[in-house]
């Protein structure tokens, strides 16, 4: 299959190639289109047969439920079997956002997108050509990261093209995406509610909205494939094809001052942090600020995975909330859980 790339203006998406892209997922195609957060990789969430391509495409687990995204509350609330307050409150302080909502699945939404399973995970993006994009479908779009399942989701168009080229129809190409990071994903069948996957939407802005506590179940890393309540809860995840390890800022320095030979070693370190390049040392610098960081995070990774380097470190952030995301990637990218790389 040949992978049409459509290039489409972020801001004000030209509306010949938005339905271009309408058509082909209303044929039961696979269209790449960006979100705020990460590429998605979509079809339409109503027809079986198109979401069952994703899986395909991905080489995604069948068990592992896909996120669909709408134009508005109003149509999240058609594809699910009760919207309660406690939704249409959030939906009305983070929607169109990163926030994905998890309630229980409605009869028409098919079972493939849930994985078979009771509840779906519903959100919609703040990005004007994926909005463009629903609203010229017409239809629910079921939509995970648009990448080989395990790899690192996609924030250019062509780290998806290096993935999914030849295995999709087409691909809205609107520039980097702007968060970076994958959507909270929060389980509102539960009472407390429960952070299932942390983005770049706190724990504290959800209790805030909602005036009430959520489950404090501390680190919801799971280490079994069964069952699986979320797989974005295994342990690895999302991770660049280099082993990396982390660690915390001391340790890089005396790393970075053994000068090794015997192997090409890069290191993400937070600005600020002393450390000179060497022969064999890459040192890349990212911004101490969680947004930011978050941001450019997967980029850097595709580029270093590209590179070819021996070993990833990346300097640990700080253990504060805002860093939550962030440091959950990293935990699950790490190549040997519980394991380190570095001797
Ligand atoms: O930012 C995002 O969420 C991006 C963009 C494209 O919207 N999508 C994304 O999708 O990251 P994906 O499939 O890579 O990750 C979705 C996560 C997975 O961990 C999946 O297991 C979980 O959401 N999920 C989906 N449906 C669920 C459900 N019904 N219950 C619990 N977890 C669910
Ligand atoms: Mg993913």
């Amino acid at each position: 299959m040949r992978t049409v790339v459509l290039r489409v203006s972020p801001d004000s998406p030209e509306p010949a190639q938005i339905a271009q892209a309408a058509a082909v997922l209303r044929a039961g195609g696979l269209v790449v289109f960006p979100t705020e957060t990460v590429y998605g990789l979509g079809a339409n969430a109503l027809d079986a047969r198109a979401v069952g391509r994703i899986f395909e495409a991905k080489g995604r687990p069948a068990n592992n439920p896909i996120i669909i995204h709408v134009a508005d509350a109003s149509a999240a609330a058609l594809l699910v079997a009760e919207w309660p307050e406690r939704a249409a409150r959030l939906a009305d302080r983070f929607w169109p956002g990163p926030l994905t909502l998890v309630l229980p699945k409605g009869p028409q939404v098919p079972d493939v997108v849930t994985a078979g399973g009771p509840t779906v995970a519903i959100r919609v993006p703040a990005h004007p050509v994926a909005l463009a994009l629903l609203r010229a479908a017409g239809v629910p779009i079921a939509a995970p990261s648009a990448n080989r399942s395990s790899r690192l989701s996609s924030t250019h168009a062509k780290h998806v093209l290096a993935d999914l080229d030849g295995r999709i129809e087409m691909i809205l190409d609107a520039g980097p995406t702007a968060v970076g990071l994958e959507s909270t994903v929060l389980d509102l069948t539960t009472t407390p509610p429960q952070v299932l996957r942390p983005g770049h939407i706190t724990p504290s802005e959800i209790e805030q909205a909602l005036g009430d506590t959520l489950s404090q179940s501390g680190d919801h890393v799971i280490q079994s494939a069964e069952p699986l309540p979320s797989p974005g809860l295994l342990p690895r995840h999302y991770a660049p094809r280099t082993p990396l390890d982390c660690c915390e800022k001391d340790q890089l320095q005396q790393i970075a001052a053994l000068q090794e030979e015997h192997r090409r070693i890069a290191c993400l370190k937070l600005e600020g942090t002393a450390i000179a390049d060497g022969p064999n040392f890459l040192v890349i610098s990212l911004p101490a600020d969680p947004v930011r960081y978050g941001a450019r995070l997967y980029d850097e990774l595709h580029k270093l995975d590209a590179a070819g380097v021996d070993l990833i470190l990346v300097e640990v952030p700080p253990a504060e909330e805002a860093w939550l995301a962030v440091r959950d990637r990293l935990k699950r990218m790490r190549r040997k859980w519980g394991e380190k790389v570095i001797e």
